[in-house]
């Protein structure tokens, strides 16, 4: 395991404050309660590991019952920022999807590779109704066209941390979304 990195020496700039996220939520929740207001059987479904903190907000401020549930993907290899394009189921689902309303809660699309791979998994289990909700995308590095029904923010081409997102698995605990300095990622380029 790597040594942990000097957080608040490494980032660059706040991209999106606490404050914004926060508002941004209560908007996409009450959006989520109208627009599910005669289902009641709403499933959200986190994608972890990115997805954990939008997710336990999201369900938290979404005034109707609902489960959840949690699968994990991998579509990076090791330390890399980019997406291999291969997509590794890690761990699956606890409950089946047939005939159920599910909602997919996603960190961020970047390439689309891993969203459009795991709609077409799930929609095979044939839910009801399947939609997708994420908190970031970058439109510009898009690869894949996803059918997106929720989007949070949309960002620019940066790699971005903090709020459930990681580099080298640190920083997910940051409650607002970050930009780290080059510096950051230097111990990649150096083979460690
Ligand atoms: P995609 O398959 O290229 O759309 O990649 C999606 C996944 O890559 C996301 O669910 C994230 O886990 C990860 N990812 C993409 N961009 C970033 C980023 O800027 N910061 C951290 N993780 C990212
Ligand atoms: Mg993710």
């Amino acid at each position: 395991m790597s040594n942990p990195p000097n957080i608040q020496e490494n980032i660059d700039y706040t991209l999106i404050t606490e404050k914004k996220l926060q508002a941004r939520i209560e908007e996409i929740a009450f959006q989520i309660e109208a627009e599910y207001k005669e289902c009641n059987d709403l499933l959200m479904i986190c994608v972890l590991k990115g997805g954990f903190i939008f997710l336990s907000d999201l369900s938290r401020a979404i005034n109707k019952p609902h489960h959840v549930d949690f699968m994990a993907v991998s579509s990076y290899e090791g330390k890399s920022t980019e997406s291999s394009g291969v997509v590794q189921i890690m761990m699956d689902l606890k409950q089946p999807l047939e005939g159920r309303h599910v909602l997919i809660v996603e960190d961020i699309i970047d390439s689309g590779r891993t969203l459009s791979y795991l709609r077409q998994l799930l929609l095979a289990r044939k839910p009801a109704s399947l939609e997708i909700c994420t908190l970031l995308t970058k439109p510009s590095r898009r690869e894949v066209e996803v059918d997106v029904k929720y989007i949070g923010f949309e960002i620019p081409d940066e790699f971005v941390v903090g709020y459930g997102l990681d580099f080298d698995e640190y920083y997910r605990n940051l409650p607002y979304i970050a930009v780290l300095k080059p510096e950051a990622f230097a111990h990649l380029n150096a083979g460690e």
